[in-house]
């Protein structure tokens, strides 16, 4: 089995700072590659920004800016963001870079190789904040203005010398690729628009500009610059020092496992960027997941409508393990959520503060006091607790295939689940009500222990920080989680230390003004 795993966020346009749809494809991301790092993955995780086009030359011009430079201090809050959100990415791409520069230009000439690309003239509809062409039939008029049906955002008509790559000539390939590897686009919905997309019928595409200079050169052809979505996705492969298939990079993690975007871009990742590997005879990623909006006030978050909700606002009030537990939980991914201060509260209160926290701090001020602060030695499991402690053994395999089509759903409720089962089965069992009978009673710590590393094991992807201080109960650190042991029940050192932990969770104070 292949034990590499490779997940990319989409890189981020430095037009403004980064808001909460950023930091949620990033966060989703996060969790994906810890939790196949815990599961014995080596693990490639690219994040970045993308920064040529027309987009970010008038977002430079606007501020007077030269656009390196303007994309040099935005560029630098995404990756701060990164770090906020304690993203265990082990790169982070920019365009602007020579090792993505060279990339880029070196795919142009393969597809120039392959006759892929010819010299003609583009005449059509082009929207500069999605950096997208759209056909007639996806315009509209709204308050005298054109807008694209999808995206809403404003296009305008272009006329200029253009090179063109041969998309048409894929449309078939790309149907037949669709057939034969169902799971290449997910969810269901986003490979249903993508397919019939591409039945509707795909045109030769546009991909150089002349009328603007912030990009990457075509080579030998000094007047034009490459469509920004043609040097953007190739970051994927740039990353991994392609053209150089020999690399180590390009050899362990290309094809990618998970291309991780928002349903926005997924036609530039399920059409063009499919199409243009084929092109240049370079395997397919595996999969391309397209997640839901995060919506604020049902609305999509974005700058022209100022409903933008900042995360590292959020973070300094909240803290960061809250929000990422809060997206991964209340956003049923895939979908489109709405997002809520009042939302983030109740989560915080209710299953961080009340379900998690308050286990884990029952649970070891019982054994500090009940048990001379070890993990108990003298035990014998009855039918109940090998029960409620065999579940992880039985549900392992499910887990793994679950995440596996990224029913990250399905994994945040089975930990809600297995937390609500834990404080019933120690409320149930009364230890305290055992002090006649320590075999059961240190049973029951024992039991409660177990389940408590388990799910600290579990929930570590989508809270690291939290799962890891919780972890210190049993003196584990980040090296010790290794997830298939959450199907051991023996795992604890019998007559280890059990430590007293700081509050995990405060709980929120409402205003009730
Ligand atoms: O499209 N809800 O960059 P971008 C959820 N540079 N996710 C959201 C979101 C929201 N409201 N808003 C943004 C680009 N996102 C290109 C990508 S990739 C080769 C090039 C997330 O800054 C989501 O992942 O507009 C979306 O696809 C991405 O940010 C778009 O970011
Ligand atoms: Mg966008």
């Amino acid at each position: 089995m292949d034990k590499n795993f490779y997940i990319t966020t989409p890189i981020y346009y430095p037009s403004a700072k980064p808001h909460m749809g950023h930091a949620y494809s990033s966060i989703i991301a996060d969790f994906f590659a810890r939790l196949k790092k815990i599961d014995g993955y080596k693990v490639h995780f690219l994040t970045g920004t993308d920064e040529h086009g027309l987009k970010i030359q008038r977002s430079a011009e606007k501020q007077k800016i030269e656009p390196l430079e303007f994309c040099n201090q935005i560029s630098l809050t995404f990756r701060n963001l990164s770090k906020i959100l304690n993203l265990s990415n082990t790169d982070f791409i920019r365009t602007t870079e020579n090792r993505h520069k060279v990339s880029v230009q070196y795919l142009w000439n393969e597809l120039i190789k392959n006759d892929e690309i010819y010299l003609s003239k583009y005449s059509g509809w082009y929207s500069v904040s999605d950096e997208a062409y759209y056909n007639d039939d996806e315009i509209v008029d709204h308050d005298g203005k054109k807008i694209s049906k999808l995206s809403k955002s404003i296009v305008e008509w272009i006329e200029e010398e253009s090179y063109f790559f041969r998309l048409s000539k894929w449309q078939k390939p790309l149907l037949d690729y669709y057939l034969s590897h169902p799971n290449f686009i997910s969810p269901l919905s986003r490979k249903k628009e993508v397919i019939s997309f591409v039945e509707s019928g795909l045109k030769d595409l546009s991909i150089s500009r002349k009328s603007f200079s912030w990009g990457i050169p075509v080579p030998n052809s000094k007047d034009h610059i490459i469509y920004v979505w043609l040097d953007a996705l190739t970051n994927y492969i740039s990353a991994l020092n392609y053209p150089d298939v020999n690399d180590s990079l390009f050899k362990n993690f290309w094809p990618a496992s998970l291309h991780l975007i928002g349903k926005d871009i997924i036609r530039f990742h399920a059409v063009y960027w499919p199409a243009f590997l084929m092109a240049a005879k370079i395997n397919l990623p595996l999969k391309i997941y397209g997640h839901g909006w995060i919506l604020s006030d049902n609305e999509k978050m974005s700058k022209s409508k100022g409903n933008i909700l900042d995360p590292i606002e959020i973070i300094k009030e909240y803290g960061v393990d809250p929000l990422r537990y809060y997206l991964i939980k209340e956003v049923s991914f895939g979908n489109d959520g709405n997002i809520s201060q009042e939302r983030l509260e109740n989560c915080i209160n209710s299953d961080l503060a009340n379900n998690f926290g308050n286990l884990c701090q029952r649970v070891t001020t019982f054994a500090i006091s009940n048990c001379n602060s070890r993990v108990p030695e003298n035990i014998s499991l009855s039918t109940e607790d090998l029960t409620i402690l065999n579940k992880f053994k039985n549900d392992l395999n499910n887990i793994r295939s679950k995440i596996d089509e990224q029913d990250i759903n399905y994994y945040i409720n089975y930990i809600v689940n297995a937390l609500f089962q834990a404080n019933k089965y120690f409320n149930d069992q009364e230890p305290w009500k055992k002090k006649n009978d320590l075999i059961r009673l240190n049973s029951i710590v024992y039991t409660t222990l177990e389940i408590v590393r388990k799910i600290s094991f579990m929930l570590y992807p989508i809270i690291p920080n939290s799962a890891l201080k919780a972890l210190k109960i049993f003196n584990l650190n980040e090296k010790d989680i290794i997830f298939s042991t959450i199907e051991n029940y023996n795992y604890l050192k019998k007559g280890s230390n059990i430590n007293k932990i700081d509050i995990l969770f405060k709980r929120v104070e409402k205003n009730n003004d």
